[in-house]
């Protein structure tokens, strides 16, 4: 299911502002790459544009390619919401629909995709989703429960059974433990370093450690000046990149000189 993801001279709009220029990197599947920065150099930007979900700002666009496995997920012919299916997204602030269920949570995105399924399929599903978010031994009893009575970092994880739940190739996950506990944060890190085997992960984070404790690539964004395109400074191998930077900018940054 993982698949490779290729861009090439991508730019980003937001109307005449250009928020992030001329990024290509290449992202393997069955693996971990972070994205880190400081504040407005663009990272969450470039995440959205990995899967349309850019483009629905109003006066947003995008220029360059991406690629997952050779397609362009800009063709003409290539329906947005098509790419947002295979490429799910995982946000900062757990989501989950506050009048819906648990279990109703989970079986969103695949009535929304699929339409009517037997129940006994949707069951099936909704249990293999939850165990694979490592929620399942948390909620089994109380599925019929609101999602929005989980504690935060269940409902990352319910948030994360959600997009695994329509089998998605690439997970892009942004800033995903910032409003969590370290017990939580813990937990969804050990949950990304299950995930990578079957998906690529894609995650932007603010916590250097976390970085480098799941992360097997990093890419360092940055920007000249407040006003400025965000750029990737370097990208390169998560051990080397903390311990042999090549940039001084990312060396700056990896030990708390700014941002
Ligand atoms: N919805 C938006 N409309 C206009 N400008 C935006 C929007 N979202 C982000 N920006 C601008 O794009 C730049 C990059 O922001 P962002 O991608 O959020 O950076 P990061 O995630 O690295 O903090 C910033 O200058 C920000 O103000
Ligand atoms: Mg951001």
């Amino acid at each position: 299911m993982s698949k490779q993801i290729q861009v090439s001279g991508l730019d980003a709009y937001y109307g005449s502002h250009k928020a992030i220029e001329d990024v290509s990197m290449t992202i393997e599947p069955r693996s971990i790459t972070a994205f880190i920065g400081p504040s407005g150099c663009g990272k969450s930007t470039f995440l959205r544009t990995l899967n349309r979900m850019h483009e629905v700002i109003p006066g947003a666009r995008v220029e360059g390619k991406v690629l997952l496995d050779g397609e362009d997920l800009y063709a003409p012919t290539v329906e947005p919401v098509s790419v947002r299916r295979s490429i799910g997204m995982v946000f900062q602030r757990p989501n989950p629909f506050p009048t819906m269920s648990i279990y109703e949570n989970v079986a969103a995105g695949l009535r929304l995709n699929r339409g009517r399924i037997a129940r006994s399929e949707l069951d099936g599903i909704v249990e293999t989703s939850l165990k694979g978010a490592n929620l399942w031994n948390e909620v089994k009893d109380r599925l019929s429960k609101p999602g929005a009575g989980l504690s935060g970092g269940q409902q990352q994880r319910l948030c994360i059974a959600r997009a695994i739940a329509v089998q998605p190739e690439v997970l892009l996950m942004d800033e995903p433990c910032s409003a969590l506990d370290p017990i939580s944060t813990l937990a969804i890190e050990d949950l990304m370093a299950k995930l990578k085997d079957q998906y690529t992960i894609v995650i932007v984070t603010h916590n250097m450690q976390q970085a480098a404790r799941v992360s097997d690539r990093t890419a360092f964004f940055n920007l000249a000046a407040q006003g400025q395109p965000g750029k990737v400074i370097e990208m390169d191998e998560t051990s080397r990149m903390f311990t042999n930077p090549t940039q001084k900018a990312t060396e700056d940054y990896i030990t708390g000189r700014f941002g």
